[in-house]
Order: structure tokens, then sequence, then C-alpha cells
């Protein structure tokens, strides 16, 4: 029999193909490329299921141990399932079966061609080709792969082999790199697998209450909206959540409270999905959104306006949190822009917003301005009112520091920069901010940017104490004149403050020369010499090119953005700011003239 499959000689182009794992995709894409005029030699495949496969869909080809499908084999095609695919690729390496020159494919979605390494270091040539459809392993299929999407991973120079055989299948070829495969499985299960599961249900409920025939019912609106979302996506939402309709949201969690308690819990995920969806794309209000979130948490609206609650003490705000995904704006009041931002920010991103309030004695050095650091408690209620903030937590020193045994360490990241200037206040910025992250029970917090040291070991503490909070960056905000909104500015007279200028100044003016392809060390000697010519009456205390996550002096190489750091004293008052600059490649400099000769 070997001989037999040996001496067959392929025609002139055409390749001998061995298949591993006669399953439902197995047999199909087999006879698919038989059908394109290729050889399947050897199929394995143990299964009574499998043998019947093969025996309809290729009949001629010879049923051998699974080892010894490579054999003769221009192509090694493997069709197992997801899961065994790696330790198949290794056992079959170790067994010798891939030969240099052979190439091997295989068909799970969730992986690129790393996990044929193996078969690579054997000297073969990997390829991933997905076929993005459903399979019921009989000729039905030979249709249904015509123009069906088929998701390539492959070396750039076998792209154009495996588009070749893709469409020899009746196959459309889609590249995807390796490190999207996971995600693109993960994609392909959620919008096909899950909207099953999404469809059963509905017609579930439909049944139970004597529907006689519930996806006939259901097709055409069903059709409509696949369609609708195919073509633009979350634009094509129709229904009450679109329409703001809070109460009848209401009403349909009361009908699966009675009659179908086990779809409720998909309903409400897929209902919040949906509302912070279309608030996001103001589709709907936000306080519309809030009221669609609190209908389905089965809570009467409490109507625009009246939703802000203040609270004190921690026991209070542990009452008013939801199961809600909660985002929280750490601040110590006196908000400005600056804050209000970091607020929408957690408004589109979370579907209940807490902003604390807390002059925190720990982060405040002596000499500092702790007794008369700015306090504008009312007003800022009134903003926070305004966005539709669901709970501020203003507690007192008593309440947050009833006894302080254990705090938050910052590290040498701590000590360089602000920490130089200010010693101890990370170590009391990053004690408070764990406080308030247990306190809050934050899914995701938000910082802003403009104390990138202090963003950057939030982050850090997050990271190193497997803190499981999500950590959001939002960017500087500015007054018209271009200095950073800060509730220190309060404290500067007219005259200084023009004279502050120069460091946002100094700040765009390194932005653009990086932007005009500047490398690190000559947009930091850039940055000096314009900080320098209009510097008077501003006390520099440091003004550095660091990296934005170790705060270590950056290396010079553009491949890394850097953070252009300054911070000086204006008067009494001490003003920081940044940008974290990205560099150009070194050509696009090159003079126009120049790259043409
Ligand atoms: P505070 O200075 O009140 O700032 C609160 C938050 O607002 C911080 O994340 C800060 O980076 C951000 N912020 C301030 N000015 C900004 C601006 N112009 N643009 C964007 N964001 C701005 O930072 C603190 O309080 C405290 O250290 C705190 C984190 C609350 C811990 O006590």
């Amino acid at each position: 029999m070997d001989e037999t499959v040996n001496a067959q000689q392929s025609r002139p182009g055409r390749l001998r193909i061995g298949v591993v794992g006669a399953g439902r995709v197995g047999a199909v894409l087999a006879a698919a490329l038989k059908r394109a005029g290729h050889t399947i030699t050897r199929v394995s495949g143990a299964s009574p299921a499998s043998r019947e496969r093969i025996e309809v869909m290729v009949p001629e080809a010879h049923i051998t141990d699974p080892d010894k499908v490579g054999e003769g084999a221009d192509v090694v095609l493997l069709t197992v399932p997801d899961d065994v695919l790696p330790a198949v690729v290794d056992g079959f390496a170790r067994l010798g079966v891939f030969q240099p020159g052979q190439i091997v494919i295989h068909t799970a979605g969730r992986y690129g061609v790393e996990v044929l390494s193996p078969a690579t270091h054997s000297g073969a040539i990997a390829m991933a080709i997905h076929p993005a459809m459903t399979f019921s392993g009989t000729s039905v299929d030979l249709g249904r792969i015509e123009g069906a999407p088929f998701a390539i991973t492959t070396t750039p120079t076998m792209v154009p082999i495996a588009q070749a055989l893709v469409v020899e299948m009746g196959g459309e070829p889609i590249t995807l790199n390796e490190d999207a495969r996971q995600v693109y499985h993960a994609a392909m299960a959620h919008g096909a697998n899950h909207l099953v599961t999404l469809v059963s249900q509905a017609c579930r409920i439909l049944d139970q209450v004597g529907v006689d025939d519930s996806a006939k019912l259901f097709s055409p609106l069903m059709y409509a909206a696949l369609e609708g979302a195919l073509a633009s996506g979350d634009l094509a939402l129709t229904g009450p959540i679109r329409r703001g309709d809070a109460g009848t949201v209401a009403a349909h969690v009361e009908a699966l409270t009675t009659h179908n308690p086990d779809i409720l819990p998909t309903y409400r995920e897929l209902a919040r999905a949906t509302a912070s969806r279309a608030a996001h794309l103001d589709m709907i209000t936000p306080q519309a959104a809030l009221e669609v979130l609190d209908a389905l948490e089965g809570h009467a609206s409490e109507g625009p306006g009246t939703g802000t609650r203040v609270v004190t003490t921690v026991a209070e705000l542990k009452e008013c949190l939801t199961t809600r995904r909660r985002g929280v704006v750490m601040t110590m009041g006196a908000l400005h822009e600056g804050h209000l931002e970091l607020v929408r920010h957690a408004k589109r991103h979370a579907e209940e917003v807490v902003v604390t309030i807390f002059v925190n004695p720990l982060q405040f050095g002596e000499d500092e301005d702790l007794d008369t650091y700015p306090r504008t408690f009312e007003s800022d209620i009134d903003h926070l009112t305004d966005l539709g903030v669901d709970v501020v937590f203003a507690p007192d020193v008593e309440e947050m520091y009833p006894q302080q045994r254990v705090g938050v360490q910052a590290g040498e990241m701590g000590l360089v920069l602000e920490g130089a200037a200010r010693p101890g206040h990370f170590d009391g910025m990053l004690t408070v901010v764990h406080k308030l992250l247990g306190i809050t029970q934050a899914d995701v917090a938000f910082f802003g940017q403009k104390d990138a040291q202090q963003l950057a070991l939030v982050k850090a503490m997050v990271h190193d104490l497997n803190m499981g909070v999500d950590i959001r960056a939002v960017p500087i905000v500015r007054d018209a004149d271009g200095l950073a909104l800060s509730s220190r500015n309060a404290y500067l007279s007219a005259t200084q403050r023009r004279q502050a200028l120069v460091i946002p100044r100094t700040i765009e003016a390194a932005v653009r020369v990086a932007a005009d392809g500047a490398s690190p060390q000559e947009t930091l000697a850039y940055a000096r010499r314009e900080f320098h010519t209009g510097g008077e009456g501003v006390d520099l205390d440091y003004l550095v090119l660091v990296d934005p996550d170790t705060m270590q002096p950056h290396d010079g190489d553009r491949a890394k953005p850097g953070l252009l750091a300054i911070a000086a004293v204006v008067g009494n008052t001490r003003l920081i700011d940044n940008a974290v600059l990205e560099w150009q490649d070194p050509a696009s400099r090159l003079d126009p003239v120049t790259m043409e000769e």
C-alpha cells in the first residue's frame, strides 16, 4: 500500500496532501482540495464516523496511522481539535513526521504559526488556515465554503501560496497577524456561537408563552437586525434602549423575573452593554443611560439631576454601591476642568461613577500648604451633580485614618523628581490611593497625565501588588493661555502667571521639534534653551527627559517614548507640566531636495 502511495505522481503544480484528523473540517477541506485537482494521499481517522466520512468524501485516500500521514506528502493538513494541536505537533516532530520543505497547515482558529514551530525546526513551512464557517462534515459543506472567509497566518513569503490554496478550495483569503489570532477567534466565537445562545433564549421565551412557531415569528426581525449590524454596527440599534425608554426596560426585567429568571442575567448583561454603547455614541444622553441601568437593577428612576449622593463615611458609601462596573476619580477638591475631564472619561467608560474628595495630610510635607489648600466644597458638588456622578465620597481625616499602622512605600521611583523635592509625598499619595481603591471597590480608576510620576507610581503599585484595577490616563487639560490647570494656579498673581507661561511654551516647543524629527537628545537640549531664554522669575527645579514608566533618564532610543517633565517654582508656587513624546524615524527628517538626489 505504501508503494502505491509513493509511486502516485501528482500532476505538475498539483500537490500530494496528507490529512491528520478526518473530523468534519478535515474531511470537507480534503474533498475541496481534491476538487481543486490535488491528490489526497493518506488520511488518518480512528472513529467509525471518521472512516465513513473518508469513504464518502475522499474514497481514494489511504486510511493510515496519524504518524504515517506525512510520508511522501507535499502538504500535511492537521485538522485535529484546537486543544490537542500543540501536543500533536510536538509528538509528530519528535517522531520525525515533518520533512524539510513540506508545507504543514493547521486549521485551528485560535493559533497562528507559532504552535507549528516544532515543524519549522524540522525544516517544514508553517501555515495556519482557519475557515470561518461551520461544518456538518458532508458534501453540503463544499457549497458552503464557496466564498467563505479563511483566515491565513504565515510568513510574508508564503502568503501567496496560502492564498492560492484557499482560492482553490473556493474560499476568500484574509490575512491575520500572529498576535491577532487569539482575539480573532474570541470575536468569531462571541459573534457566531453566542448568537446561537441568544437566539435560542429568545425563542425559548416565546415557546413558554405558547407561541407556535417562534422561529418563524422572529426570522424577519432577526435577519434585519443581523444585516443592519453587519452593515452599520451599533448604529443599527433600535428598540427601547435606543429610545432611552427606561420604563419599558423595567417592565422587561419584571416579566423575566417572573417567567424566565434563568435568562434574566443574560438580558441584563447585554442591556447594560447596549446602554453604555448607546451613551458612548451619543445616541442617548448619559442621564438616559443611567436610568436604563437603574431600571436593570430593579430601581425606579430618581429622575434627572437627583442621582448624586454625597456621603462622608465608609459605611454610608458601601450602602450606595451597586454591582455595576464602577469608575473612580480621586481628587483633593477645588475642582477645575482638569478634574471634570476625568469625571467625563469615567462616565463614558463605567456604569457607576464615584468621585472622592479628600485633602490627604499624609502626602503633604511639613512646610507645605495643607492648611491653606483651596477648598470649594459647595461648588465641587454642584459640578459633580451636573455631570451625573452617582456618589461623592468626602470623608474627614478621622474617618480615613482612625489608625494607620501600615502604609505603601513608593520605593526608588518615588525618590526622584517630585519625590526628591517632596520627601515622603509619594508614600502618602500611594497609601491614600490604595485605601480609596479598596474603599470604593473600583473596577477602573482615572488619573491625570498632568501628574505623570503619580500616574506611573499608581500603575506600578496596582501591578506590583496585584490589585486588579484598571488604571486609565487622561490627557492634560490646559487653560486658554496654555498653562496646565491646577488647583494651585489660584495662588499665582497676574505677573507670576505670565511668567509661568514659559513652562507650557517649553513643553510645546519640545512637542514640535520631536514631531519634526529631532532626536531625544536634541529635543531635550532644545527644550532647555527655550526655557532659559524665557525663564525669568521662574526658578527651575528640573527639566528632564525620562522613561514614562520608570522615571529613569531616557536612553536616547527612538523606539521608546520619552516623558519631558518640568518642575519650577514661581513665587511660592510649585508648578509641574509634561508631555509624552514619540520620536520620528530619522529618515523623515531628510531634506526633500537631498532625498531627490
Ligand atoms: P488632585 O491634585 O486634586 O488631582 C486629582 C486628579 O486630577 C489627578 O489624577 C490629577 O492628575 C488630575 N488632574 C489635575 N490637573 C489636571 C489637568 N490639568 N489635566 C488633567 N488631569 C488633571 O492628584 C491628586 O489630587 C492626589 O494626589 C490624589 C490622587 C487625589 C491622592 O490624594
